[in-house]
């Protein structure tokens, strides 16, 4: 039977009103959201900007405000002396230029600056409530009673079977929902785990095996990891999707089907397709319709409401988070997506003392987070995306200091772009020509002067200027972003 193509189903939602999602208040994940007025707000202990005031002790009476800066665009001024106002991390000195997706914290309280096209609240999603996984709704919904084979793409952790599980619960079809990673089959093995066999098709075939396509009858099939299945099985896979019908190994009869399959992947097919890696017809049987999930990062405003959900998980339900930890999970990359925030979560649990005090910013919980990080710079990433996966003071000045202070070669290392690394050693008010004498490391093994005054200049683990979460427990060495 012959489909139309429903490929590029999930496009980018349009952008829309700037508004603040409350995240993290009174120790309590939140979500709430607060268009931005044309003439900005003022952030402050007793000012009413969500439900109710802030009523945040540790909040100035006027502490920040946002307010237009030209071109439709909002910027925040911190007016508070102590504690200070932080974007992603970092005090804010003076004004900064909100992007969609900062962190502000302002107290104990945290908010996202957004541009949700969602500004009235609307039932909560199973998935998430941001712009992007509401269009991730959107697009199960249209395809899940329908026949086609759906492909879902997104990194580790984002969701997929979780997806996958969902667009078959909303199927309508009877049979079971039957999983198989395709990447934990041996070549020769997965065939018969596929297609099953007939007794004595080969060596220790003592008895038939029907085989997970008719496990699946009248059901869905889940192949995980579909970029593992091995040429030699892709074209008979394409036959089993063309025919619905399955010839077990060593049997002479096809046997008919009726499953719908649903595969995954966490690179980009396309690009296999165009190495030679993945047949292109087989592709294009499979991607009728295609999800594509957001990373957890692309999506912040949704930690919240995920940190509610995945705590009961963690054996935390109902626990309270204190500042510090919410500050740290809205702001992490999150490279393991989902997956991750739940680890750390786990971690958290059971790392804080007392089950009465909210759960805090254990050093397990920053070493875990700090071994989790992401440093690669994907280029195509929004600029605020890129400047929040990137290097830090610490390790611009280990990278600088490795390379003598030439940032070709330091770029190189790191796999980021000269103009980008000089961007960032600026932005930290470094000068690389002070790296290529004065300040290389001696080779005799004495400390050298710039790690004397980076051991002192570094902020205690609780206090200063920025969050403790920012100090890793064990300097770690600068690696390449992408080593193999
Ligand atoms: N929206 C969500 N709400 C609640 N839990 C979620 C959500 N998305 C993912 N999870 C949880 O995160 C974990 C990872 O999800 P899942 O296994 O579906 O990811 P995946 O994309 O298939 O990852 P992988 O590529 O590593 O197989 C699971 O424990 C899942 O229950
Ligand atoms: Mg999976």
């Amino acid at each position: 039977m012959d489909y139309p193509c429903l490929d590029a189903a999930c496009s980018a939602p349009v952008e829309g009103e700037p508004a603040l999602i409350l995240c993290f208040a009174h120790g309590r994940a939140l979500s709430q959201l607060r268009a931005i007025p044309r003439e900005g707000l003022l952030i402050g202990r007793t000012e009413v900007v969500f439900d109710d005031a802030f009523r945040d002790a540790e909040m100035s009476l006027r502490h920040a405000k946002v307010h237009p800066a030209g071109k439709g665009r909002f910027a925040l001024t911190n007016l508070s002396e102590q504690p200070g106002t932080r974007v992603n991390g970092s005090l804010v000195h003076g004004e900064h230029l909100l992007e969609p997706g900062d962190v502000i914290r302002a107290g104990e309280t945290l908010m996202i600056y957004t541009r949700s096209t969602q500004l009235r609240p609307g039932p909560v999603e199973p998935l998430g409530n941001s712009d992007v996984m509401r269009a991730v709704q959107r697009s199960i919904q249209s395809v899940a009673s329908r026949r086609h084979t759906v492909v879902i793409t997104g990194q580790t952790g984002t969701g997929k079977e979780v997806v996958a599980r969902m667009i078959h619960d909303r199927s309508g079809r009877s049979g079971p929902f039957v999983a198989v990673n395709c990447s934990t089959f041996t070549e020769a093995l997965l065939p018969s785990e596929l297609f099953g066999h007939v007794r004595g098709a080969f060596t220790g075939a003592v008895a038939e095996h029907p085989g997970l396509f008719r496990a699946a009858r009248g059901g869905t099939l889940l192949l995980d990891e579909l970029a593992d299945i091995p040429m030699s099985v892709q074209s008979s896979l394409l036959r089993v999707l063309e025919a619905q019908e399955v010839r077990p190994v060593g049997g002479t009869r096809d046997v008919g089907i009726d499953v719908r399959v649903i595969a995954t992947v966490n690179t980009e097919i396309r690009d296999l397709v165009a190495s030679g890696k993945f047949r292109a017809d087989l592709y294009a049987r499979l991607a009728q319709w295609t999800v594509r999930l957001p990373r957890l990062a692309e999506r912040r405003e949704d930690i919240p409401f995920l940190v509610g959900t995945l705590l009961a998980r963690a054996d935390g339900a109902g626990r309270r988070i204190s500042a510090d930890l919410g500050e740290a999970l809205l702001v992490h990359d999150w490279p393991l997506n989902v997956r991750g925030l739940l680890n750390i979560l786990s971690i958290a649990v059971v790392s804080t003392e007392g089950t009465d005090c909210p759960l805090a910013l254990t050093s397990e919980v920053l070493t875990a987070l700090w071994a989790t990080r992401k440093l690669d710079v994907d280029l195509s990433d929004s600029p605020a995306e890129a400047a929040r996966a990137t290097l830090d003071a610490d390790e611009l000045h280990e990278l600088m200091v490795q390379f003598k202070g030439h940032v070709a070669a330091a770029g190189r290392h790191v796999g980021m772009t000269r103009s980008k690394l000089y961007r960032l050693l600026e932005a930290h008010g470094m000068e690389p020509s002070a790296f290529r004498e004065s300040l290389s490391r001696p080779q005799g093994g004495q400390a050298s002067a710039w790690e004397d005054g980076m051991a002192r200049s570094k902020p205690p683990l609780s206090g200063g200027s920025a969050p403790v979460w920012q100090h890793r427990p064990a300097a770690p060495k600068v690696r390449p972003l992408h080593s193999s």
